[in-house]
């Protein structure tokens, strides 16, 4: 099957690196089912893409509602009967808005809870529901959108929720890809880099579309490809 051919979801896709992910995945020819938990930013969205002459739809998708993923799950094995790209992109970094510095400080435990809602149980829900249906078909290319900042090797003090939910989440990356290795469905971790988002301000030095270009890269990896990696611009970062 050619690209042209392939179906991808992409979540918290209404703005940022996955409405740009949205876009170089449109590029390749892929059909898109663009998602956010608001349907109307997800509709606004897609329909600037379509006016690319990009072959993108809208759907509802809060990663955070066990109802949401099962309606979006339902959905696609009713419309298309088969995924073959997922990507985990849909995220939150609340340290700082909370001003918190420290891991000490008095909101960490309620704010790791509101981190660890869409950063990890969104894709756990996610890969749950979708990985399978990529395995009975022998074809898959799941991307979680990480962070340098969830390295244990480069592990540092500061954005002490944030971190902590991007290491579960490569976690997640390594377990999912041990339960499907030789089923064709590839799994890895991406991380873009600081980049100029809502998320990463206006300082960031990175533009969206470097942000994305590894997301898509994993997004799209030949057969052969790598699995159970953690990815910074095309080439392994360290745990
Ligand atoms: N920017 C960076 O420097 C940077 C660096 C490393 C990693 N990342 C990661 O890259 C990913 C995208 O970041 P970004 O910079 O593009 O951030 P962003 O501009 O803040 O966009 C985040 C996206 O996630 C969506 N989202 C949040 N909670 C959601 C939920 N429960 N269900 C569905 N969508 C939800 C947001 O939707 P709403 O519009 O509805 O809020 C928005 O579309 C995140 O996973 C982030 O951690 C970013």
């Amino acid at each position: 099957m050619s690209e042209r051919e392939r179906i991808a979801i992409v979540t918290g896709a209404n703005r940022g690196i996955g409405f740009e992910v949205c876009r170089h995945l449109g590029r390749k020819g892929l059909f898109v089912l663009l998602t956010a938990r608001d349907r109307s930013k997800a509709e606004r969205a897609a329909e600037k893409l379509r006016g690319e002459g990009l072959d993108v739809v809208a759907h509802q998708l809060d990663v955070t509602s066990e109802s949401s993923v099962a309606e979006m799950e339902q959905f696609v094995r009713s419309d298309y009967g088969r995924l073959d790209v997922l990507v985990n992109n849909a995220g939150v970094a609340l340290d700082q808005p909370r001003a918190i510095r420290s891991f000490f400080d008095a909101p960490v435990v309620s704010t790791l809870h509101d981190t660890l809602e869409p950063n990890l149980f969104g894709p756990v829900r996610t890969c749950r529901a979708f990985v399978p249906m990529m395995r009975e078909r022998g074809y898959g290319r799941v991307v979680n959108v990480s962070s340098e900042l969830g390295s244990l090797t480069r592990m540092a003090d500061g954005y002490p929720t944030y971190r902590i939910s991007k290491t579960a989440l490569n976690a997640l990356t390594r377990i999912v890809a041990a339960e499907v290795k030789g089923t064709g469905v590839l799994v890895n971790s991406a991380s873009p880099g600081w980049v100029r988002t809502d998320m990463g301000g206006p300082d960031a030095p990175r533009p969206v579309e470097v942000g994305a270009d590894t997301i898509v890269w994993l997004a799209t990896l030949p057969d052969d490809g790598p699995t159970g990696g953690f990815f910074q611009d095309r080439e392994p970062l360290p745990w």
